[in-house]
């Protein structure tokens, strides 16, 4: 039976520690967990916890994770906002497979599973990410070819904050009033194991899910931080929570109810130059805004709830915040929070359709008429240049781009939302919108891919390769 809302504390997830300075070790492994109490859940997580261990890291302090994949299943880990060198990008047919296992690729209905694409790190994977970049929440979650959606539904996903010196030194909340809150939706058999529409419930042979889950797989139960609609104590004081939609399909329009807002101080790729205040928030999967919520107006014993407005039902409800006293707060928001950064005039546009196609029965899901297939680049962008690329689509898509960073031109011609601001690296594009975002290329040159973050889509084919040249 599941749980009555608001009745779970908010768990915060561990922080991960260093084997050494600069390196760590995960295990992917299968662990019995609570989520709904009294209940025990097989799920798949890394060192057996879902969400994952949180990487709390600094800016240009190279790291390597190594990754054990202890799972019956291969695996491929990728750093979702990360600036990181091709190899260590998680690519999908760039697996770990567990020791003394071996592996055949899955034999389904896919036509892309051509073996000299396959590269294979028995036992154990090393990750390396030198974190050139700014402050920012990433998130690091399962990738692997065809079989992205069920492997995250079982938890192989956790957070990984980025911290600098610019955003060390803003007086914003921090420790236990800095919270992260990855939000996602699942759903649950009767005997408490995940309910996913798996073809093949092994993630062995045939990937996919039915016909009837072409536009995704969601779950009735919401659940932050792995548990089921929780709530949170806090002081009459501001917070900073780091909001991540960590879902496979389900968009999210997050409110507070009685009241409250929300300012903005961070998008995807870090601080604002100027925060912005939102009565709402939609946030599409993969994306996450980072804000300030000030308690200090809501007289103490009162209850805020954090809502999801496109929500019925109980997905309507998130988690809920118990005012319990009054606290000194020596936060505050300062008008300025980053510089601007210059952008570069583009050198080129380029134009992705996200499209479902007919083509072979069963429809897919495509990027310019084309199923992903490994090794061709829809485009080659010039290292230490920009590139206006144009998304288009005929439904939900939130569209992520790997290692670019790029910021949100224009909707349908028109200037962007004020929930577009700052460097993003998914964007939500609507039914029939044309989204155009300055793109820029920096960091690596090699392979990279852009794709929808809906991961039943990614799962059907809507990804395609770029190579930075
Ligand atoms: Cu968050 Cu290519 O993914
Ligand atoms: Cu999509």
């Amino acid at each position: 039976p599941l749980p009555a809302r608001f009745t779970v504390p908010l768990p915060i997830p561990a922080t991960a520690v260093p084997v050494r300075p600069g390196r760590y070790e995960v295990v992917q492994r299968a662990a019995k967990v609570e989520i709904i109490p009294g209940t025990a859940t097989e799920i798949w997580g890394y060192d057996g916890t879902f969400p994952g261990p949180t990487f709390d890291l600094r800016a240009g302090d190279r790291t390597v994770i190594r990754v054990r994949n202890e799972l019956p299943v291969p695996t491929s880990t990728h750093l979702h906002g990360g600036v990181t060198p091709p190899e260590s990008d998680g690519y999908p047919t760039d697996v770990v497979i567990a020791e003394g296992r071996g592996f055949r690729p899955p034999q389904g209905d896919h036509s892309h599973h051509d073996l000299p694409q396959w590269t294979f790190h028995e036992g154990a994977g090393d990750y390396v990410y030198p974190l050139e970049q700014r402050a920012a929440t990433l998130w690091y979650h399962d990738h692997r070819m065809d079989f992205t959606a069920p492997q995250v539904w079982r938890g192989l996903a956790g957070l990984l904050v980025v911290r600098d010196d610019e955003d060390d030194a803003l007086p914003l909340p921090k420790g236990e009033r800095d919270i992260p809150l990855m939000i996602c939706d699942r759903a649950f058999e009767e005997d408490g194991s995940f309910r996913y529409p798996s073809l093949d419930p092994t993630l062995l042979t045939r990937p996919g899910v039915g016909d009837a889950f072409m536009e995704g797989v969601e779950g009735d139960v919401i659940l932050v931080n792995g548990a089921p609609w929780p709530f949170l104590e806090v002081d009459a004081v501001r917070y900073r929570l780091r909001l991540l939609n960590a879902s496979n399909a389900r968009r999210l329009r997050l409110r507070l109810t009685p009241g409250g807002r929300f300012v903005q101080v961070g998008s995807d790729q870090g601080l604002l130059t100027a925060p912005l205040t939102h009565d709402a928030i939609a946030i599409s999967p993969g994306e996450r805004f980072d804000v300030i919520v000030d308690f200090s107006g809501h007289p103490v014993g009162t209850e805020v709830t954090m809502v999801n407005t496109l929500g019925a039902g109980a997905a309507r409800d998130v988690m809920r915040f118990r005012v319990r006293r009054g606290a000194a707060d020596d936060s505050a928001i300062p008008k300025r929070l980053s510089r601007a950064e210059p952008v570069a005039a583009a050198v080129a546009t380029r134009v992705f359709d996200f499209r479902r196609t007919g083509q072979g029965g069963a429809g897919s899901w495509t990027i310019n008429g084309r199923r992903f297939r490994p090794g061709r680049p829809l485009a080659t962008p010039r290292l230490n240049t920009s590139e206006i690329w144009r998304f288009t689509g005929d439904f939900h898509h939130p569209v992520h781009v790997h290692l670019a960073r790029f910021r949100v031109l224009a909707r349908n011609g028109r200037p962007p939302a004020a929930t577009d601001a700052g460097w993003k690296d998914t964007v939500d594009v609507r039914p029939y919108e044309v989204v155009d975002v300055l793109v820029r290329f920096e960091g690596y040159r090699g392979r990279y891919m852009l794709h929808c973050h809906n991961l039943e889509h990614e799962d059907m084919a809507m990804m395609a390769d770029f190579e930075v040249v």
